[in-house]
């Protein structure tokens, strides 16, 4: 496993972006809403910068195994009511860009008075989606990264950097 963006290289790109979100939503109450699981810390470091009065809510969206993508599933059991709200979405990582553009299809049927989303990483030269996130932490080659809520088979949510893993890190993959 391998360092690729540092703790304190984290903590620079999310207080800016939380200064571009201040900045850009001008202090009006806000609909926080956290795709699980990937988005747990980055969503606890990001509303812990955001000087407004604002809800959090959360959906999953799953669509990995391993680290190869697979169908993509979206549930919207635990997602509050966003019908005239201004929301922003948070999730951990655009690749190909796939699953936001699909939960934002998604909450748009719920008719919020607002959409914006935010990322902690994205990834160059991946995206297959029209729409891009509205506001971006880091920018990353294309390597699968591990840590600060991204997992590989749902393990190594808990590091505290964004890693790359060696192929000695990855357990046996499924046959294709
Ligand atoms: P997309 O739909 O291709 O944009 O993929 C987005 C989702 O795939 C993210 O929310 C992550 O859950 C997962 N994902 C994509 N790339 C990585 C990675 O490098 N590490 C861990 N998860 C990833
Ligand atoms: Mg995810």
């Amino acid at each position: 496993m391998k360092v690729l963006i540092t703790t304190e290289e984290i903590a620079a790109a999310i207080e800016r972006l939380a200064s571009e979100v201040r900045a850009r939503e001008s202090g009006k109450p806000l609909t926080v809403i956290a795709v699980m699981t990937g988005s747990i810390v980055f969503l606890a470091d990001l509303i812990r910068k955001l000087d407004v009065p604002l809800r959090v809510g959360v959906i999953q969206a799953r669509s990995y195994s391993g680290t190869s993508r697979g169908e993509l599933s979206v549930n919207l059991d635990m997602l509050p009511e966003i019908t005239g709200h201004d929301v922003l979405l948070v999730d951990d990582i655009f690749d190909t860009g796939h699953t936001l553009q699909e939960v934002i299809q998604l909450l748009q049927g719920r008719s919020p008075r607002s959409i914006r989303s935010a990322v902690l990483v994205r990834k160059l030269g991946k995206q297959q989606v029209a729409i891009s996130p509205d506001y971006v932490g880091l920018e990353i080659p294309d390597v699968f990264v591990v840590g600060y809520g991204l997992d590989y088979n749902d393990t190594y949510r808990n590091l505290p950097y964004l890693a790359t893993l060696e192929s000695t890190d990855l357990g046996p993959q499924p046959a294709p």
